[in-house]
């Protein structure tokens, strides 16, 4: 509970104030109250119960100063430095097991933001930092928003990317906002939105320069009892009918291109709702919650809200206090990896210098990141300053002053061990030094080193932009400081990093091969290659195995089945190989490809048929999965999980292998005890 304290007895200003473990209210002497959300120990404000609660006593203190003529406006702030509201506490979610549960805590949510929205004086939100999900929903209750230019202000619903939609009206007030192409979009999206776009949407009213400009702007929004508008006419008409169903139908077909609505069902709902009730903001608001409480309860979202939190898990493998922060990267080979490692090095922020052979081949690989470059950055003034962070290095004397140096040369161990022999003297203390390579031993490469333990894997996946995993690889020797900073760095760069031994194909490689290798063996026995790549999808992998087989190219395939052990002699995947036919890049492999697409007969199969040998295909991923957490190739199951999901795309809405297989086994399990109950 709340309790007033005595601010004149402390000598400040006359302020009423109520000290709250998540808030900081208080109300000055012209009335405003300015509620400052800063959540207790956490340094991300989540909307949880208490947070919640405590909200409710400022609004019920706001109702009362209202009705006594002693408050004339409200102003919801972050006391966080970087972030505004991230969203609902969702781990919250997981305690509800019925719909019921999940209706009665919206009930209390609901009630308390239309109360925000009916306050008889005008309530202002000032967004600094992200501001998603719940606490967007929370600031779309408000009546005027405020958001600051700043890179870091970005709102956005990513509710889809947990398998479900906007829960506390956000569906309706963000329709009324910013009428329903760019409110559904953005639900079914989930992508962030900058500041400047949400202003010319009209999910925000006005922009200020700086965090330091939102309380004085709040302030004078509250006593010129400003006012946000809701979208115009031309956007109302296409909520009517039939402009509606039009919408609703385009919006299906083309979610439908991205997502299968077996395995994600909430835009699909989401779709339907706006579909029936999109014409009617209270009803929609009405039936927000009867289309959203079985998403949130389903196993979909279920399993979609523990990938979200094995993408924390493994963030957190590098610690937050660690007081090295890499600034400098030196990239040795300007090839495939090493050119496309060095650019999404220097997107992030770091400058890079790259060496290789010869000067055309780093032209080369500097050039190929223009593109990059031209998606992460808007200005022109951005690019080139990456451009100035990217700098060629034939003699490699970017080395000695790098925090970071990764080799990404040829395959070939007595080459790198020579390199390593050489950088190991030239390199300045306490930086990491890491091998790209997929398939030498750490401990080889690292012999001749005069400490062999300074080196350590950093094995990026190809394309290196595209997969959002990279593996730490800890040889049997490396400092387990220098483990440490490698994960650390990886995070620094905007990746997930995945600490795993050095054995064979690490953790990602060795899950991998024997499932593709069984996909094509299969093939070879007559199964047809556009059964097996859509049964692979069926299941809820991203790419068929003889797809992405021809796409990551056949000669590395079949290195890396080498390397495994799992090629056998003469096998298709070699014959191919031996012929040239090595997939996309040469535009031929199991499949021909023509402008980037695999050319694939029209050809249709009996759903179960596909499901039953999706789930044949994917059992050498669990089989292996459980050998590799056996052997403790990663420290425990989830990072077993996490590796397979975020490296490979395993079916993120399953969970990933090892917690399928257990789902799996439960489900199994049910009916037996239920009979051993009886
Ligand atoms: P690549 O053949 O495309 O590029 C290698 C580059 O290294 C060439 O430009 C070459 O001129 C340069 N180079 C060779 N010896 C050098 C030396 N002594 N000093 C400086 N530069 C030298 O090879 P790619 O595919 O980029 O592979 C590089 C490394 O990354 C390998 O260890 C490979 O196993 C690993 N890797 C490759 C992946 C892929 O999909 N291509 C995926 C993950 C790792």
């Amino acid at each position: 509970m709340a309790h007033e304290t005595d601010a004149e007895d402390a000598g400040e200003p006359r302020e009423s104030k109520l000290a709250f473990r998540d808030w900081h209210f208080s109300v000055d002497q012209e009335g405003i109250g300015w509620a400052i959300f800063d959540r207790e120990g956490q340094s991300a404000n989540a909307l949880g119960t208490r947070p919640l609660q405590e909200l409710g006593e400022i609004i019920d203190w706001a109702e009362e100063g209202a009705r006594r003529r002693t408050m004339c406006g409200l102003v919801i702030l972050s006391g966080k430095e970087k972030g505004f509201i991230v969203g609902a506490d969702i781990n919250e979610f997981e305690s509800f097991e019925s719909e019921a549960q999940v209706i009665d805590r919206l009930r209390l949510v609901l009630s308390l933001f239309d109360r925000i929205e009916r306050l008889p004086i005008p309530v202002v939100a000032g967004i600094h930092g992200v501001c998603v999900g719940g606490g967007f929903e929370l600031v779309l209750a408000c009546h005027y928003r405020i958001a600051t230019r700043d890179e870091g202000t970005r709102v956005g619903f990513p509710e889809v990317k947990l398998g479900i939609f906007p829960g506390w009206h956000g569906t309706a007030r963000s329709i009324r906002q910013a009428g329903p192409v760019s409110a559904m979009q953005a639900m079914l999206t989930g992508s962030m939105i900058s500041a400047t776009r949400a202003r010319a949407m009209g999910f925000v009213d006005e922009l200020v320069a700086s965090r330091g400009a939102l309380r004085w702007a709040a302030r004078k929004a509250v006593l010129k009892k400003r006012k946000s508008k809701p979208a115009g006419l031309a956007q109302q008409l296409l909520t009517r009918w039939p402009a509606r169903a039009l919408l609703a139908k385009r919006m299906r077909d083309e979610t439908k291109k991205k997502a299968r609505e077996a395995h994600y069902p909430a835009p699909f709902r989401l779709i339907d709702l706006f579909e029936q009730h999109g014409g009617d903001l209270d009803a929609l608001k009405a039936a927000e919650t009867r289309y959203f409480a079985p998403l949130l309860i389903s196993e979909q979202s279920r399993n979609l809200r523990r990938v979200f939190k094995l993408s924390e898990l493994l963030k957190a493998q590098a610690p937050k206090d660690l007081k090295w922060k890499p600034l400098r990267v030196h990239v040795i080979g300007a090839g495939t990896m090493g050119a496309d490692i060095a650019g999404w090095c220097v997107a992030s922020g770091m400058e890079v210098t790259l060496q290789d052979l010869s000067a055309e081949v780093i032209d080369k690989g500097i050039k190929a990141q223009g593109k990059l470059f031209a998606r992460k950055f808007k200005t022109k003034a951005q690019r080139a300053a990456a451009k100035a962070r990217l700098i060629a290095d034939p003699t490699g004397a970017g080395a000695s002053r790098a925090d970071v140096i990764i080799e990404a040369i040829v395959e070939r161990l007595d080459i790198k061990q020579k390199l390593f022999a050489d950088l190991e003297t030239r390199i300045k203390p306490g930086a990491v030094l890491a091998t790209n390579t997929s398939s030498l031993e750490i401990e080889a490469i690292a012999a001749p080193l005069k400490d062999p333990g300074r080196l350590i894997g950093i094995h990026f996946f190809n394309p290196v932009a595209q997969m959002p995993l990279v593996e730490v690889v800890r040889g049997a020797q490396s400092h387990e400081e220098d483990v440490t900073k490698g994960a650390a760095f990886i995070t620094a760069i905007g990746k997930f990093p995945l600490v795993a031994k050095s054995v064979p194909g690490f953790l990602v490689n060795r899950i991998l091969a024997p499932y593709m290798m069984q996909a094509m063996a299969r093939l070879e026995k007559g199964e047809e290659k556009e059964k097996i790549d859509e049964a692979a999808r069926t299941f809820g992998m991203p790419m068929g195995p003889i797809e992405l087989a021809d796409a990551v190219g056949l000669d590395v395939c079949a290195h890396v089945g080498r390397i495994l052990g799992l090629s056998p002699e003469g096998s298709l995947l070699q014959r191919l190989v031996e012929a040239g036919k090595l997939g996309k890049k040469t535009g031929e492999g199991f499949y021909v490809w023509k402008d980037g697409r695999a050319e694939k007969a029209e050809k249709s199969y009996a759903a179960a048929d596909l499901e039953k040998l999706g789930r044949e295909l994917v059992e050498p991923i669990i089989s292996e999965a459980e050998r590799a957490l056996d052997e403790g190739v990663v420290a425990s199951a989830d990072l077993v999980d996490a590796g397979v999901v975020f490296g490979t795309g395993f079916a993120p809405f399953r969970g990933g292998p090892l917690h399928y297989k257990a789902s799996e086994q439960a489900v199994a399990a049910a009916p037996e005890q239920r009979n051993a109950a009886e």
